[in-house]
């Protein structure tokens, strides 16, 4: 196994909306992620991945970008980027930028250029199709809800839209287009930011033929995914993009590749495939995905998500390498998902999860606010929401199709998006002393007993168990090299596994739930070491049988 410092990191991401906000708007920004960085090199993080801060007009929070190389308004200027960056390199942190180009914002230069005529040189840069029969060029649904085509009728054709209609999808087929992305890219690296997190990389071929796709439960859409996800050349463009611009630096990359099975992420992050060194799959996030996708929130089987999760990393031990997460920007929070949080259980369950991805082989991913078990928000009325996915698919499921609102507004409170996006909780003053204005989401009331300063200072907090887990990788090669084996397949109720290399064996027990099963351990005991535990345990307890505790996770050395 070839060794890398991204196998070895540990990254944290911001979404620099919600995070910290320095100048009273409300609104999170590159000073207030300034201020904190001394916060994130106590916890010990290696990498940030900063979600978008370029020029955009927020129709999806800053995945709508207007212009690839200047700072979005609301988070500050040029200068207060170079001086963040200076900053984190001082504290030995990285920055990887979220990369779009999938889309751009429609508001974007090239755009305004390509619509404005036929025969413009920008034309070639977004997807124009002519109608058919007077209706969309094909029947694919847009992501945000709707066709993913909208009508322009000051040159009479459709342009594509896989997300929102402000979201038009770059063509690729055009070479200049694509020339024009690695310069961007490059001007960013020759700031000297380390690496790339690449959004929806995966959709960025798409068929020429553009099909029509099946539609099922009665939608007049379709689905097109067969002709977007890991299109025709997608493999051809990655190349090209490393060739011209990721192997020139030592920099970390990661594509978000919805929809994508272990084979394809071989071909993504594999061994001489010069493209990227891991991916964001979608699997485990998807389980209790029901017609409606996550609305129907259906209950889960912790058999589910260990085989789900068992496989990739089965699958991914010779070649290729995994990403771990639970959280990000785009998920609820995995406590209240996966865990429990009500007051008796949130920090013990917190931490079991924390321990169950950390030692998995992969590089883990933290989002703001999973060190301290934050949860979800259930907001009583949608219009306290601000997520555009939310309220259009609002509009569509209850306003058009007359699904119940409570039970949307259920399936929001369990999967929706703003779950993850309310403001980091920092201390329990005055809106968690996230901002001194008015909150551009609201919070989640529970900050006064959940927040960063009350967990800072309590050495058993689920923020010191964090940094006692990232601590461990940096200490123990076995938790990023070593092979993964899972135990007790079967088991509705612990989640164990062990790690092996050389002689050295890692055995790693995770209680999903808060009943008190028995973990049996099939081997011969050896002399072990307890590495950690979100509960007081004496080293040297016998393990062949045990009796769990609600929640109950540790790990052994052998
Ligand atoms: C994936 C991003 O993570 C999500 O937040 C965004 O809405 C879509 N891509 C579109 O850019």
């Amino acid at each position: 196994m070839q060794k890398s410092w991204w196998k070895e990191s540990v990254v944290y991401q911001i979404y620099p909306r919600s995070f910290m906000d320095s100048n009273g708007d409300g609104i999170g920004d590159l000073k207030g992620i300034t201020s904190k960085l001394p916060y994130l090199e106590n916890l010990g993080i290696d990498v940030i991945w900063l979600s978008p801060v370029y020029q955009s007009p927020n129709d999806d929070n800053g995945y709508d970008i207007s212009d690839y190389c200047a700072i979005m308004n609301d988070f500050g200027s040029m200068e207060d980027f170079d001086e963040m960056l200076r900053v984190a390199h001082q504290h030995k942190i990285k920055i990887m930028m979220d990369l779009v180009v999938n889309h751009s914002s429609d508001e974007h230069p090239w755009f305004i250029e390509s619509k404005s005529s036929k025969d413009n040189p920008k034309r070639e840069y977004y997807i124009w199709k002519a109608g058919n029969e007077g209706k969309e060029p094909n029947n694919w649904e847009a992501f945000f809800k709707g066709s993913a085509w909208q009508y322009d009728s000051e040159t009479d054709e459709y342009y594509l839209h896989l997300f929102s209609k402000k979201q038009p999808d770059l063509n690729w087929e055009s070479p200049r287009l694509r020339k024009e992305i690695y310069n961007l890219m490059t001007f960013w690296l020759d700031k000297g930011i380390d690496g790339f997190r690449m959004d929806v990389i995966n959709m960025i071929s798409k068929d020429q033929h553009f099909p029509d796709g099946k539609s099922m439960n009665g939608n007049k859409f379709g689905d097109g995914t067969p002709y977007f996800f890991n299109g025709p050349r997608i493999h051809e463009f990655l190349q090209e993009m490393n060739k011209e611009v990721l192997s020139k630096y030592d920099i970390i990359t990661v594509g978000e590749t919805p929809g994508v099975t272990p084979d394809d992420a071989k071909l993504y992050t594999g061994k001489n495939r010069n493209e990227l060194n891991m991916v964001f799959q979608f699997e485990h996030m998807d389980i209790g995905n029901g017609p409606l996708g996550k609305w129907s929130n259906l209950p889960w089987k912790l058999t589910d998500l260990k085989k789900i999760l068992s496989k990739w990393q089965i699958e991914l031990e010779e070649d290729g390498w995994n990403s771990l997460y639970w959280n990000n920007h785009d998920q609820p929070r995995v406590v209240s998902r996966f865990g429990n949080d009500s007051i008796e259980y949130r920090e013990v369950s917190a931490k079991m999860l924390g321990t169950c991805l950390h030692m998995m082989k992969g590089t883990p991913y933290i989002y703001q606010g999973e060190e301290l078990g934050m949860t979800n928000v259930s907001f009583p009325s949608i219009e306290d929401y601000k997520d555009i996915e939310i309220i259009n698919s609002y509009k569509e499921y209850v306003l058009e199709k007359g699904m119940d609102s409570d039970e949307f507004l259920k399936a929001v409170h369990a999967r929706g998006r703003d779950n993850a996006r309310t403001p980091f909780h920092w201390d329990d003053s005055l809106n968690a002393g996230f901002t001194a204005g008015t909150p551009w989401i609201d919070l989640n009331p529970n900050f006064k007993q959940l927040n960063a300063k009350e967990q800072v200072m309590n050495p058993h907090s689920v923020f010191h168990y964090y940094k006692k887990l990232i601590d461990l990788r940096k200490k123990y090669e076995i938790i990023v090299y070593g092979k993964y084996e899972l135990l007790m397949e079967e088991d509705e109720q612990i989640f164990a596994f062990t790690r092996s290399l050389g002689k050295e064996k890692l055995l790693v027990i995770c209680n999903f739930f808060k009943e008190e099963p028995l973990f049996v351990f099939p081997e011969e005991e050896s002399a072990k070491k307890l590495l950690i535990s979100n509960y007081p345990v004496d080293e040297r307890e016998p393990i062949q049988h045990l009796s769990l505790r609600p929640y109950e996770a540790r790990v052994y050395l052998f």
